[in-house]
């Protein structure tokens, strides 16, 4: 149990060994964290608990710590089962314990664990005094469950935050100020692309209202990484960035081929882009880890997706690409497609109706070519490049 913050700790586990997360949707390169929190005050206060294949070990640790019959309350402030997971443990020993969530956790509650437990559904704004301390909740509702909501802790002032501001990392340290910030950043930013752009417009909004709450932060727990001790409203101003159609102005180009005519037009109208001026990283998606993938197009301007055609239509990772695409629903990026054929040339066609379908703005005709591609379609890659910078510029 390590402290956080006058009375209260951290008593969540570190998963050093994890390489995905939600089944094998998102990569964790460096691991993840199940951040469980006590508040020992007149009343002793869970707040979240872990994953069940966790829940042995944590419930020794809770037994040692602090003694299953200590505890007074729990608040579930998001009932996905990385974080309700060890409920079931720790109520089939003290089934009476009350659990504070959202009317939403309630549902979601039940209908994960099929158990009528004591539940005190909260809203924003309501309370609950635990001594010195008073708690405060604020709904986060769809960011990213429709049950997900954030406590506040009156007094030490730290907001338990869950999901939200949380990286997908294991580290030396439970605070951000004494690991690598370089990756924590990494992590945190692809956690946001990856989980929550979808709901970026809810998050503009909520990221107001909790500042018109004036409540006087002093440190961000969330349930999921590095906890922001200093100068911590740094990742709030980040997700009102990111939620605002951010980019960092490049150009990702993804293909992926069979025997490099794709790739080589891949390069032709890179080298156009960068004639102009503008930046571009180049992808294939069949080698390339595809949540890191997904986080560099959230870091585009634009985006340019190509396949050599197959069975008249595209190769698998660019059906997988597409797919991400628009389930992230994207706002406010620019696209073009291309690819080479042998004979039908379907690839590049649906590729660009796809992506518009997806909601990207194509601002390019699909550029093809038969077979490899030489002089005069490599140049028509090559001003594909050159055009589509000027749209970025
Ligand atoms: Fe970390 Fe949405 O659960």
């Amino acid at each position: 149990m390590i402290q956080v913050k006058d009375q209260i700790y951290h008593l969540g586990l570190r998963d050093w060994e994890l390489k995905s997360f939600h089944g094998n949707e998102l990569s964790t390169h460096r691991g993840s964290s199940y951040n469980s929190y006590l508040i020992k005050d007149e009343k002793t206060v869970l707040v979240d608990a872990v994953w069940q294949p966790h829940a042995k070990d944590y419930m020794r640790i809770l037994e040692e710590e602090v003694g299953i019959d200590n505890i007074d309350y729990i608040i579930i402030n998001h009932s996905e089962p990385d974080h309700s997971g060890a409920l079931v443990d720790i109520l089939e020993k003290r089934p009476d314990i009350p659990i504070y969530c959202s009317v939403k956790g309630v549902e979601t509650i039940r209908k994960q664990f099929h158990k009528d437990w004591n539940f005190r559904p909260v809203k924003t704004g309501d309370t609950l005094k635990t001594g010195k301390y008073e708690l405060m909740f604020v709904e986060m509702t769809m960011i990213h469950w429709p049950d997900s909501m954030m406590t506040f802790v009156k007094g030490p002032n730290v907001l338990l935050s869950n999901d939200a501001f949380g990286q997908h990392f294991a580290g030396a340290s439970i605070f951000a100020d004494e690991v690598d910030e370089c990756e924590i950043w990494q992590e945190a930013i692809k956690y946001y692309a990856m989980i929550l752009t979808p709901f970026s417009a809810l998050i503009k909004k909520k990221i107001s209202e909790v500042l018109e709450l004036n409540l006087p932060i002093e440190m961000i727990a969330p349930s999921h990484g590095v906890i922001w001790r200093k100068d911590p409203l740094r990742i709030v101003e980040k997700y009102a960035q990111w939620a605002d159609n951010y980019d960092e102005g490049y150009v990702s180009i993804i293909y992926d081929t069979m025997y490099d005519a794709t790739k080589r037009m891949a390069n032709a109208i890179a080298n156009g882009l960068e004639s102009e001026g503008v930046l571009a990283k180049q992808f294939n998606s069949s080698l390339h880890d595809m949540s890191d993938l997904v986080t560099d197009i959230f870091k585009s301007k634009g985006i340019i997706v190509g396949s050599c055609t197959v069975n008249n239509g595209y190769l698998r990772s660019i059906a997988a690409l597409i797919g991400e695409i628009k389930g992230h629903k994207f706002k406010n990026k620019v696209g073009a497609a291309f690819g080479s054929y042998g004979w039908s040339g379907e690839a590049h066609k649906n590729i660009h109706k796809d992506l518009e379908d997806a909601g990207i703005k194509m601002v390019h005709d699909p550029v093809s070519a038969k077979y490899q591609p030489e002089g005069p379609e490599l140049d028509a890659c090559f001003q594909m490049g050159r055009e589509f910078a000027n749209h970025i510029k």
